[in-house]
């Protein structure tokens, strides 16, 4: 199955496919497990592959894609490729500086899709987590609607076909639709969402105003030390899941993929193992019951695990998509 074909049309004419590769590893992978990873996605099929300035691992992602290229597996326009904007880079002279360094690495001409990956703007400078003496994140007085329209500039200069936003919420969102002169809208939001956080408020705003729902940690995440509470329940072990994929003769994160594909909702997952980049492929191969979708959103339990001061200390805000 290939998830090309299976897409989602954008607020601006681009399509998007519902299925995406996430490349983020925590800090100790090395980076180069990336290219293999990425390429095995390709062959498996995958599309759409994300990234991001702060993951530093474009250079190791766009060697992937371009040696996929090469090969003859893909053309260009087959790969839905997104980055982000980091929050040191919110100021608008700064923002096209972001991307072109993403390019750079990548050593592509454009990406699919830009987003501006926090509501949270930094002390720009080469630091991309700038803190004070006490450990705290040293932030910078933006209007992130001033930002939002160096991403239109960013559009427009052919960098980034379409632009949209991560980890916002409903007034932040609203914020940008109601900016004087909007010329474009975001495309989507990416935000945590899994079976524990479902985001069914959020979803629905979205839909409302027709940006799409990108789900992050769709798995529950990984789990890292650094920013999950390591008290937290492991969504994959959820009995209820478990029991449905037996049911189904799956596996639980196959049956969590699918939960959003039916929500209409674009999900992301990330594996650097063969095995599960080709298992998690086949969400494409199966449907779930309405009944069982309801079951499903019932396990609900606004469990957020990424946010960012688990045990941190020198990262010290929270994430902010909430409704
Ligand atoms: N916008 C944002 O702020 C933001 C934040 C977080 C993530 N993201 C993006 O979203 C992507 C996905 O999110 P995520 O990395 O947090 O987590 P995720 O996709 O929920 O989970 C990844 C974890 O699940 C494991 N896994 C993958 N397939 C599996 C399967 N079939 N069965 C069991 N375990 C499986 C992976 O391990 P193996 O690699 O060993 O398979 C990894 O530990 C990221 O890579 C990144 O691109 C964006």
């Amino acid at each position: 199955m290939n998830s090309k074909c299976q897409c989602v049309e954008l607020n601006d004419g681009h399509f998007m496919p519902v299925l995406g590769f996430g490349t983020y590893a925590p800090e100790e992978v090395p980076k180069s497990m990336a290219t293999d990873a990425t390429k095995l996605a390709i062959d498996a099929g995958f599309r759409h592959i994300d990234s991001a300035y702060i993951y530093q691992n474009e250079e190791e992602v766009g060697l992937a894609i371009r040696s996929k290229i090469a090969d003859g597996t893909v053309k260009r326009e087959d790969i839905f490729y997104t980055s982000k904007l980091w929050s040191t880079f919110h100021r608008p002279e700064l923002v096209q500086s972001c991307l072109e360094r993403s390019l750079k690495k990548l050593q592509l001409d454009y990406v699919d899709l830009y987003l501006i990956h926090y509501p949270v703007s930094m002390k720009p400078g080469e630091n991309s987590f700038p803190t004070d003496e006490h450990g705290k994140v040293i932030p910078d007085a933006v209007d992130l609607c001033a930002t939002w329209e160096a991403m239109e500039k960013c559009k427009d200069a052919g960098l980034a076909k379409s632009i949209g936003v991560s980890n916002f919420n409903r007034r932040q969102l609203e914020m940008i639709l109601n900016k004087p002169g909007l010329k474009y809208k975001p495309v989507c939001n990416q935000v945590e969402c899994h079976l524990y956080l479902n985001q069914s408020k959020l979803l629905d705003f979205c839909k409302s105003k027709d940006i799409v729902l990108v789900a992050y940690s769709v798995l529950g995440s990984h789990r890292e030390k650094k920013w999950v509470d390591q008290n937290s329940p492991v969504v994959l072990d959820d009995p209820v899941l478990g029991a449905m994929a037996k049911k189904y003769k799956q596996t639980p994160a196959l049956i969590s993929l699918r939960y959003q594909l039916q929500r209409g909702v674009v999900a992301l997952v990330k594996s650097f193992s063969e095995k599960r980049i080709k298992e998690n492929i086949q969400v494409f191969k199966f449907q779930l019951t309405s009944e069982d979708m309801k079951v499903l959103d019932g396990l609900n339990k606004n469990i957020r695990y990424l946010t960012l001061d688990s045990t941190a200390g020198h990262i010290n805000y929270p994430f902010s998509d909430a409704y």
